[in-house]
């Protein structure tokens, strides 16, 4: 429905993207999450055309209608609030339904705009965003001007509705009761996962570690062989080794570490007996093998890779 393809984005010498890839898919609620000024707002606008990407490609379905609901609001069109939520083209009681639970009551909704809290006005716009039922929501915090009994409401709402939506959102309990996948913005690229915010926390913890471990064997490995060129590169008889081996250091791929250092370490490197969620492709596969099979496989592939990417 949504794909970006290898998409970079920077401002001025501030990288937010680099070949990022990644993929909306119907029916999902993405949370989009990452540290102030990592480029969430950035993404959301690229998504809408009002940036440009630097590189690679935003694809869309043709004619796919997105709504916006903006970090900072600055105008919303109409008079009252209950003008502006349905703008003449829904029905005035479904605006009015759900005007009521974004907590407004019967007399606000003929309340100009212009009298309106900024957190009211917010949710006015959300009102006609989610009246106007487009393909995709994208919704930058819009549980910031909420209170409980108002959040609770739009939760069920969007939980009982079918909306495909990306949000961005601070709040880790509101994305655990909502989210079916999450993305997060780190290392200027897209990491996403299937299930809740909780879920995510433990798969990053789990896919870095091992990712980790994998470079701690990349390493030995290249230092050993590194050993035996140093050992042996003024030696005749082993000219051929020593070259073969220098080649083969040359087109080793490094495996990055993303891991934060300060984060604590996960006990004995690889992840077995770890319910370990599925990542990015497989959200609809129906892998019969257990959890605790999953992580051993998944951490022995990462291993193959390692040792065949340093091959030595
Ligand atoms: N139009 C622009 N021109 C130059 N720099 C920009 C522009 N828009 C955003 N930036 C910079 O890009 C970085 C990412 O901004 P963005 O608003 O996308 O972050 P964010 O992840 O949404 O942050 P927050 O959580 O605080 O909302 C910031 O350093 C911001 O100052
Ligand atoms: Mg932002």
């Amino acid at each position: 429905m949504l794909q970006l393809e290898s998409v970079s984005k920077q401002f001025a010498t501030k990288v937010l993207l680099k070949e990022a890839s990644v993929h909306l898919r119907p029916g999902t609620r993405v949370g989009l999450v990452g540290p102030n000024g990592v480029g969430k707002t950035t993404l959301l606008r690229l998504v809408l055309g009002e940036q440009d990407v630097d590189d690679g490609r935003i694809r869309k379905r043709p004619r796919l209608r997105i709504g916006y609901l903006p970090q900072d609001l600055e105008t919303i069109p109409g008079h009252t609030a209950l003008d502006a939520t349905h703008r003449g083209s829904y029905p005035e009681h479904d605006a009015k339904r759900i005007l009521s639970g974004l907590g407004f009551t019967e007399s606000d909704f003929s309340r100009p705009l212009s009298a309106l809290s900024g957190g009211f006005r917010m949710r006015v716009a959300l009102a006609h965003l989610l009246l106007s039922a487009p393909d995709i929501l994208l919704l930058d915090e819009p549980t910031n001007h909420l209170d409980k009994a108002t959040q609770r409401w739009f939760e069920d709402f969007l939980l009982k509705s079918s909306f495909t939506m990306l949000v961005i959102s601070h709040d880790t309990a509101f994305l655990d009761r909502i989210a079916t996948h999450i993305w997060e913005i780190r290392h200027q690229r897209i990491m996403e996962s299937v299930g809740n915010y909780t879920k995510y926390v433990a798969w990053r913890e789990a896919f870095e570690a091992a990712q980790a471990a994998a470079a701690d064997r990349q390493d030995k490995e290249i230092g050993r062989v590194q050993k035996f060129v140093d050992r042996f590169r003024y030696q005749a008889t082993k000219a051929s080794q020593v070259q073969s081996r220098l080649k083969q250091l040359e087109k080793v791929k490094r495996i990055e570490r993303t891991r934060d250092p300060k984060r604590r370490a996960i006990p004995n490197g690889c992840v077995s007996g770890f319910p370990f969620p599925r990542h990015r492709d497989d959200t609809r596969s129906t892998s019969k093998a257990s959890p605790r099979h999953t992580a051993r496989s998944w951490c022995t592939a990462l291993w193959i890779f390692s040792w065949s990417e340093a091959n030595v």
